[in-house]
């Protein structure tokens, strides 16, 4: 038995009581579906930015009708203290995943980035602290690398960051440092590289490349590549995502807490490779898309290579991801094309 599929018998023996921030967001409700296929208790918080609440009816109706009774959404803001007390109080782990995602974003209004993404998660972590929770496992992300040049990314190397986005992730792990230190409240930050799977919102001028590449080509739209289309990242299916936050949150070594962790798959795929692989992928499912890629400029805060060294959540948290980007990518085709 994997750990995790021990841990996973662990809390269906033993129910908990979750907190998922940007619970309606692509990440949140994928970990909430999970946990309520658990028989977990979820305590979801979000204040839909850029979550809808579609996901959370999509989730509806992928679990039992008891199941879902032990879903209590609160729409509510981290920016607001209290919302954090709330969802907070009587919470055995929390995940926080709630933040204003996207470089481009960031850089075009960087207050508001702040404010979610520093204040925000400021909030989250002082009301988790008060209320004694048991974990706080934070989304952290693989931007707070920037310019650093090594592949593959190992935890400890981060250069100077790329974007003011970036800058609010690389804070968040510093004030989980600090908590530890000055509080002895111990976090654990994932370090996700590009996560992609259903539900992520293939609309919009701040779309990730894999929900908006698949839903172009379903529509027989135009494909725009940013650059030469060899700029490469470590694409990462969501249930490997959802696999390290339960690992980390539910972890009883010592070792494992106040750490920063890769959450990838280890590999290095291109946009040139993405591209095709998503092709084939919808071949498979009867649908051919022939045009060929329109290549454009460089995209700014872009880092230009990006693969994770896992080996530290393999070691420490007994992580594995199970899918790779091509195992991924066939899962999540049936979503993108349905909808
Ligand atoms: N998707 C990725 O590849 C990736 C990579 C690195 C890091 N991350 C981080 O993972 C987390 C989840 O990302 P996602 O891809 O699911 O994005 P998402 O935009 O789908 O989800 C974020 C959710 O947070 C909510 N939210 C935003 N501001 C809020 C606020 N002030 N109060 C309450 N809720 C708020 C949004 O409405 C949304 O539902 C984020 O912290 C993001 O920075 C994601």
């Amino acid at each position: 038995m994997t750990a995790y599929e021990q841990r996973k018998k662990t809390i269906v023996e033993n129910p908990k009581v979750w907190v998922i921030t940007g619970v309606a967001g692509f990440i949140g409700s994928n970990l909430l579906e999970t946990l309520l296929q658990l028989n977990q208790s979820v305590i979801g918080l979000d204040n839909f930015a850029t979550g809808y609440q579609k996901n959370l009816d999509e989730v509806q109706a992928s679990v039992a009708l008891e199941q879902w009774q032990r879903f209590h959404f609160i729409e509510g803001d981290i920016r607001n203290l209290d919302d954090c007390y709330q969802v907070c109080m009587g919470a055995d782990y929390v995940l926080h995943q709630a933040a204003l995602g996207s470089v481009p974003r960031s850089i075009k209004d960087p207050i508001a980035t702040n404010e979610t993404n520093i204040s925000g998660y400021l909030n989250m972590l002082t009301a988790a602290r008060d209320a004694r929770v048991t974990s706080f496992t934070y989304a952290a992300s693989s931007s707070t690398y920037g310019d650093h040049p090594a592949l593959p990314k190992v935890e400890d190397a981060i250069g100077k960051p790329l974007s003011p986005y970036a800058v609010t992730k690389y804070v968040n792990e510093l004030y989980a440092e600090v908590f530890a230190r000055v509080y002895g409240f111990k976090s654990i930050g994932l370090r996700y590289f590009n996560i992609f799977g259903k539900r992520q919102d293939p609309d919009g001028a701040y779309a990730a490349v894999i929900p908006k590449w698949t839903a172009a080509m379903v529509k027989n739209d135009d494909v725009f590549v940013n650059g030469d289309g060899e700029t490469s990242r470590d694409f990462n299916f969501i249930e490997n995502a959802v696999q390290a936050n339960i690992l980390a949150a539910t972890t009883e070594n010592e070792d494992a807490k106040n750490q920063i962790y890769n959450v990838a798959v280890g590999d290095r795929t291109t946009l040139n490779e993405l591209f095709t692989a998503i092709q084939s992928a919808l071949a498979s499912n009867s649908i051919n898309f022939d045009k060929s890629p329109h290549y454009r400029d460089f995209r700014e805060g872009d880092v230009r290579h990006s693969q994770a060294d896992i080996g530290k959540a393999k070691r420490l948290l007994g992580y594995e991801p199970k899918f790779n980007i091509v195992q991924g990518i066939a899962k999540a085709m049936p979503w993108y094309i349905s909808s």
